[in-house]
């Protein structure tokens, strides 16, 4: 069954007008208003499609995750896994449908707010996506350099993240130096430097070993004890048994199962 928090309809309650609002206010602020007073949930997906040249590849997903929760995506490859994550971090929109993460309508937002938006996020690739050409520190302040800090204050910022990923002593290599672990636990440093409410992670394991793989999942993990929700894509079910929770099925672009996943 669909994990629903709208009532058996699953359809989300229509909020708007629900309190009065100063006119100057942006879709964002409204968003935020409503999560707030009406939606508390992190993430709320209503009847949504999303299509490439004719071809579905979501068929109308509803579902809704909580503050703090851990949630893994699953399924065969071409499901829609990537798709789901691409459209919860506003890289594209969906054809229909309703679709609100922290707070804000993604289908009503302007395009001078996704950027605010995305500040409160953070997004970690299959291939970390890390600049080849800047050492591990410049990596991370690179994305606090968005926040116009004095450099000093970059550094202490970068220095602490990459210390709770074991990595403070690698702040000048550059990320061809490394392994692939490490690697992968600098984009995460990179993901968490802003402090997002969210994580997006997109087969995150998918170039580590199988050692490196729990590693990362128990670092996504403690993460996630700390307050910060977070959805993992990945077709790797024996990651899934190793660190159960809450997982959604898709497949062809639908979710045909939720639930609790635990070892065999
Ligand atoms: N940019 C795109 N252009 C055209 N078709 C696309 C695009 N992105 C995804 N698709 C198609 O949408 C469907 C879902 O793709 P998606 O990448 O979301 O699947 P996935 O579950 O992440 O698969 P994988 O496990 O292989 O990463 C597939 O049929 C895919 O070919
Ligand atoms: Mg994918």
């Amino acid at each position: 069954m669909l994990h629903s928090r709208f009532g058996d309809t699953g359809e989300i309650p229509n909020c708007t007008g629900a309190r009065a609002r100063p006119p100057q206010r942006t879709a964002t602020d409204r968003g935020l208003a409503l999560a707030e007073f009406v939606l508390p949930g992190m993430i709320a997906l209503n009847g949504i499609t999303k299509s490439y040249n004719g071809r579905p590849a979501l068929r109308g997903i509803s579902t809704a995750v909580d503050r703090g929760e851990f949630i893994y995506l699953t399924g065969p490859s071409g499901a829609g896994k990537s798709t789901f994550l691409r459209l919860l971090y506003r890289a594209e929109l969906p054809d229909s449908g309703v679709i609100m993460v922290n707070g804000a309508d993604l289908m009503m937002m302007r395009r001078r707010e996704v950027a605010e938006f995305r500040r409160r996020l953070g997004v970690v690739f299959q291939d970390f996506k890390l600049l080849r050409r800047r050492t591990v520190g410049e990596n991370v302040t690179f994305v606090l350099s968005l926040l116009n800090l004095p450099d000093r204050e970059q550094q202490r910022r970068a220095y602490l993240v990459l210390k709770q990923m074991g990595l403070q002593h690698r702040m000048h290599a550059y990320p061809d130096e490394l392994s692939g672990g490490e690697q992968q636990r600098v984009a995460i440093a990179r993901a968490l430097v802003l402090q997002p409410d969210l994580i997006l992670a997109d087969e995150p394991s998918g170039n580590l070993d199988p050692e490196r793989s729990h590693e990362l999942l128990e670092l996504l993990k403690t993460i996630n004890y700390q307050g910060t929700t977070v959805v993992v894509a990945t077709h790797d079910r024996t990651l899934i048994e190793a660190h159960p929770a809450r997982t959604l099925f898709l497949e062809h672009g639908r979710v045909v199962r939720d639930a609790w996943v635990t070892a065999p």
